[in-house]
């Protein structure tokens, strides 16, 4: 089989990481959450006082960003790789709510994503990687053989996202979670530094009535096509 890039972009959300760890460990692939370096530049901003809820001081984040250093390890008791933020394990600090509300800001610094999209260039080089994203088939890998662009209802994905939180123990409501997967879709679709759009050449997957199992199916047959 040809190694190829996977592509998968798409709003919050939308299952885009479980589909991408399905398809790299079937594939035997490198999975790349990109998602998760955003949040850990987030994370970073929070330690240092950057970011509040009423305040962002951005030129001292990018004054930071040569002293950031970002790398995945895998785990295998887990099975995916887990994100390191100056050679500390920030898996579980980076997936909580407080970390979701800052990180679209922080995304919109064209500095910030000038570094992590090198980053995920470099990472990608020799192909055979499942990456997902926000700008993964526009901007980190305009020529993937395959691109995915995953779409759901703002309810539908806003009822994942508190399933899996409720479930890790998190408190927080239902409206809480819808708010602030509404208002990360309008920043990310809006800023003027790589916005998610769909690809012209991305196939759209509209998954608010399809179980894991098909969408996993759908995906591997255009796979299968490509390889
Ligand atoms: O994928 P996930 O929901 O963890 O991403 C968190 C945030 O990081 C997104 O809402 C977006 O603001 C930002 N992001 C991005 N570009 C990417 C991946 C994530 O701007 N390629």
């Amino acid at each position: 089989d040809k190694k190829i890039t996977i592509a998968i972009d798409g709003f919050s959300s939308t299952g885009k990481s479980t589909l991408a760890k399905q398809l790299a460990k079937e594939l035997g692939y490198v999975y790349v959450d990109t998602g998760a370096m955003y949040r850990a530049i987030a994370f970073f901003s929070m330690q240092h006082g950057y970011i509040n809820a009423d305040f962002f001081d951005k030129e001292s984040l990018i004054n930071s960003l040569p002293a950031i250093r970002l790398h995945f390890q895998f785990n295998a008791d887990l099975g995916f790789a887990e994100m390191y933020l100056n050679d500390e394990n920030v898996e579980k600090e980076i997936r909580t709510i407080e970390v979701s509300n800052f990180v679209s800001k922080v995304a919109e610094i064209p500095e910030v994503r000038t570094k992590l999209v090198e980053q995920q260039q470099e990472m990608g080089k020799n192909k055979a990687v499942v990456m997902d994203g926000r700008d993964i088939g526009t901007v980190v890998f305009p020529d993937a053989e395959l691109k995915i662009f995953m779409t759901a209802s703002a309810q539908t994905r806003a009822q994942r996202r508190f399933d899996e939180l409720i479930q890790k123990g998190d408190t927080v409501t239902f409206e809480e979670v819808f708010k602030n997967v509404e208002e990360r879709d309008y920043i990310d679709t809006h800023r003027s530094s790589s916005p998610l759009i769909k690809a012209d050449d991305a196939v759209e997957i509209d998954n608010s009535n399809l179980s894991r199992e098909e969408q996993f199916e759908l995906v591997l047959d255009l796979v299968r096509q490509k390889q």
